[in-house]
C-alpha cells in the first residue's frame, strides 16, 4: 500500500526558555497508521502533540497536513482531537453533554448531536450510560468518555498523550486492546504518546524513539526491537545485554569478533572492518545457556555463574555472573517438563546465541 503523508513536521522546532523540547524534529504521519511516540519523561512528546493540535506556537519549522501548512492555524480549525491523559471530563456534566460539547458550541442540529454522540458512545461500548456523571463512572469508563469526546467529530487525526497511565494493570491492557479495535473501526491516523515500550510494542503500526527533543530512530515494533539503530534506543526498548568486541577478521557477508578471547561469527550488515571495536548486543531471550554437567556446545561461548534464578511463571530470569566480570541478564521459556531448564544459584554455565541473533553497533 502506497504510504500517504497526512501530516508532515519539518525542522520543527520549540524552545522554553533556555530548554530545547523540541529540535529540528522532521516526522511524516501516515495516513490511517498508529504511529507512537515514545521516549523518557521530558523528552519532548507532550510538546510535540501540542504543536500538531496548536495549542503552541513553533519557534522554527513547518507542519502541514493535507499539503496544507499549519502554522497560525488555531486547533479549532485543525481536523485533529487530543484525548489528554487526565481525561479533563467537566465533572457536573453527564456523559451525554460531555461528549456533545463541541458540537454544541459549534451549533450543530440537536438531532445530528444526538446521532453522533449516540455513535461515538457505541464505538467505546458506553451505551446507556448517557445520564451518568463522571463520578459514577470508574476510571476505565471515564477514559472510555474522553475518547468518545474526542472522536465524535470524526477529525481525521487522534492524538493520544498517555491515555491509559491513570489506570492500572489489568484496565490499561483491556483498554490497549480496545484502543486498537477503535483505530480500526475508525480508520483514522492515531498519534499515541507513552513511556512504556511494552505498551509501544503491542499497538504500534510505527513507533518514533524520541530523546532530548529529537526522534532517535523511527521503525516498526519489530525493527526497533531487533534493529535498534543505537545504543540508546536498544536500552529505552527493552532490556539488553552488551558486550564489547574487537573484530578480528572480516569475511564474505560475517565477521569474526573476539569477545573475552572468544571467537564468535557475526553478521557483517554495518561494514565492519578489521580491527575496528564495536558492541555486541542481545536480547535476554537470545541468549542460551548451557549448563556446565550437559556436553558443551563445540562452538566458542562464554563462562560464567547463575547469580539469581527469577521465576516469573511463563518465564524464567537468570542473572548470569561471567567469569570474563560482566552481568548478563537472561530470559527462558519456563518449561516443568522439561527439567533441563531448572537452573539454581551457583551453578556453572556457559552462554553463547544462535549466529544472526545478534545485533553490531
Ligand atoms: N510550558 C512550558 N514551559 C517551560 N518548559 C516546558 C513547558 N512545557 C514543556 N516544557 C519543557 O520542555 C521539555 C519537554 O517537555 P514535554 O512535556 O514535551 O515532555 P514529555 O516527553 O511529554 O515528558 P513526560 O513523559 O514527562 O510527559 C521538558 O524539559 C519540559 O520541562
Ligand atoms: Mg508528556
Amino acid at each position: 500500500m502506497e504510504k500517504v503523508s497526512l501530516v508532515r513536521l519539518r525542522g520543527v522546532t520549540k524552545r522554553f526558555d533556555d530548554v530545547v523540547a523540541v529540535d529540528a524534529l522532521d516526522l511524516d504521519i501516515y495516513q490511517g497508521e498508529f504511529l507512537t511516540l515514545l521516549g523518557p519523561s521530558g523528552c519532548g512528546k507532550t510538546t510535540v502533540l501540542r504543536l500538531i493540535a496548536g495549542f503552541e506556537t513553533l519557534d522554527n519549522g513547518e507542519i502541514s497536513m493535507n499539503g496544507s501548512r499549519l502554522n497560525g492555524t488555531p486547533p479549532n480549525k485543525r481536523n485533529v482531537n487530543t484525548v489528554f491523559q487526565s481525561y479533563a471530563l467537566f465533572p457536573h456534566m453527564s456523559v451525554f453533554d460531555n461528549i456533545a460539547f463541541g458540537l454544541k458550541m459549534k451549533q450543530f442540529d440537536k438531532k445530528i448531536i444526538a446521532e453522533q454522540v449516540a455513535e461515538a458512545l457505541e464505538i467505546v461500548k458506553l451505551t446507556g450510560m448517557e445520564q451518568r456523571k463522571p463520578y459514577q463512572l470508574s476510571g476505565g469508563q471515564q477514559q472510555r468518555v474522553a475518547m468518545a469526546r474526542a472522536i465524535v467529530n470524526k477529525p481525521q487525526v487522534l492524538l493520544l498523550d498517555e491515555p491509559l497511565s491513570a489506570l492500572d494493570y489489568r484496565l490499561r491492557q483491556e483498554m490497549e486492546i480496545e484502543l486498537k479495535r477503535i483505530h480500526r473501526q475508525l480508520g483514522i491516523t492515531f498519534v499515541f504518546v507513552t513511556h512504556d515500550q511494552e505498551e509501544a510494542i503491542s499497538m504500534s503500526d510505527r513507533i518514533a524513539v524520541m530523546n532530548q527533543g529529537k526522534i532517535e530512530q523511527i521503525g516498526t515494533p519489530i525493527e526497533i526491537y531487533e534493529e535498534p539503530e543505537n545504543m540508546f534506543v536498544a536500552r529505552f526498548v527493552g532490556e539488553i545485554n552488551v558486550f564489547g568486541a574487537t573484530v578480528s577478521c572480516v569475511e564474505n557477508g560475517n565477521a569474526i569478533v573476539d569477545i573475552h578471547g572468544q571467537s564468535f561469527r557475526v553478521q557483517n550488515r554495518k561494514h565492519l572492518t578489521s580491527g575496528q571495536e564495536v558492541r555486541i548486543l542481545l536480547r535476554p531471550e537470545d541468549i542460551m545457556v548451557t549448563r556446565d554437567e550437559e556436553s558443551v556446545t563445540s562452538g566458542p561461548s562464554m563462562a560464567g555463574s547463575i547469580e539469581e534464578v527469577i521465576y516469573k511463571g511463563k518465564t524464567i530470569d537468570l542473572i548470569i555472573s561471567l567469569d570474563a566480570g560482566e552481568t548478563i541478564f537472561v530470559t527462558q521459556f519456563f518449561n516443568e517438563d522439561q527439567e533441563d531448564v531448572v537452573f539454581r544459584q551457583g551453578q556453572r554455565v556457559h552462554v553463547d546465541w544462535p549466529y544472526g541473533w545478534e545485533v553490531v553497533l
